[in-house]
């Protein structure tokens, strides 16, 4: 739907969507990561877990390149995110949608304003008209009713304002689509329409998502693999049953604690 004309990318490029090595973040005496290590593979659905301040957020942010990092390098769609030009920069980032941890929408905007905003950044001269009809589609596609779009995020529930940061998130049909803590606060029914939702959107508009979690319903109902972040680094990455056959501590009483083997049985976790 939008212009790409202008993209200079390898179309056939089939290595990892992600790929991060050798990764260190500091903030001052704070060493965050340290010789982190992951690769992300097309389309799948990757869960990031670990104990709050392991830096899942951080890792995200180091990917999208809001993060400058100490050490290390960071490749998405098999590009190097560091030293590139604002140009190649700007060509990067069309090709990824992100929902921060707690939304981010701006409060004096309404949704489609919302979904707008990205969509006005980089491709300035789109016509108007045409900028609301694809915001419009993008509210629609979140699984929000078209009377959504003209309210703003003060008028909506926390399950709503997900949705319509999921919108602008997808305003520039991303290939990747990097989500943090997109459940947390919601009910469980409303945390599990909103796994649904990222399942159907990866299927159907074939996205690669980068979702940090604590949701283990969420691990289990959608994430093909899962990385593990801990002691500064991400500890192992697999199939949540490959996970549960290592003997780390953290990984056994995450998994394996009263929460995680409720989950896996299908039952809802207590509160
Ligand atoms: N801009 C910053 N300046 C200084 N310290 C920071 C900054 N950003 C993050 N940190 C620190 O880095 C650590 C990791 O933060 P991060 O937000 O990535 O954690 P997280 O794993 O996402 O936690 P949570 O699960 O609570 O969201 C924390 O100790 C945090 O205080
Ligand atoms: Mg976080």
């Amino acid at each position: 739907m939008l212009d790409s004309q202008t993209i200079a990318y390898d179309p056939d490029y089939e290595g990892p969507i992600v790929s991060v090595h050798g990764l260190r973040n500091a903030f001052g005496e704070q060493v965050v990561h340290d010789n982190l290590d992951l690769d992300v593979q097309r389309g799948e659905i990757i869960g990031v877990v670990g104990g709050s301040g392991t830096g899942k957020s951080v890792l995200m942010r180091s990917i999208i390149g809001l993060q400058t990092p100490q050490e290390g390098e960071i490749k998405v769609f098999g590009e190097p995110i560091l030293g590139k030009s604002d140009a190649e920069t700007i060509e990067i980032r069309k090709r990824w949608g992100v929902l921060f941890q707690g939304g981010a929408l701006f409060s004096t905007l309404t949704v489609a304003e919302n979904v707008m905003v990205p969509i006005r950044e980089f491709y300035p001269d789109m016509d108007r008209d045409f900028r609301r009809e694809v915001a419009k589609y993008k509210v629609c596609l979140s699984g929000l009713s078209p009377d959504a779009a003209p309210k703003y995020p003060s008028e909506l529930s926390g399950g709503m304002r997900k949705r319509a940061g999921i919108a602008r998130a997808l305003a520039l049909d991303p290939e990747l689509l990097f989500l943090d803590e997109p459940t947390a606060g919601l009910d469980p029914i409303g945390a599990a329409a909103f796994d649904a939702l990222t399942k159907e959107l990866q299927q159907t508009l074939g996205l690669t998502v980068f979702l940090i979690t604590h949701d283990l319903d969420t691990l289990h109902a959608i994430c093909d693999r899962v990385a593990v972040l801990a002691d500064q680094r991400v500890i192992a990455v697999g199939t949540i049953d490959e996970l549960l056959a290592l003997d780390h501590p953290w990984i056994q009483e995450y998994f394996n604690g009263p929460r995680g083997r409720m989950a896996f049985a299908g039952k809802k976790v207590p509160a």
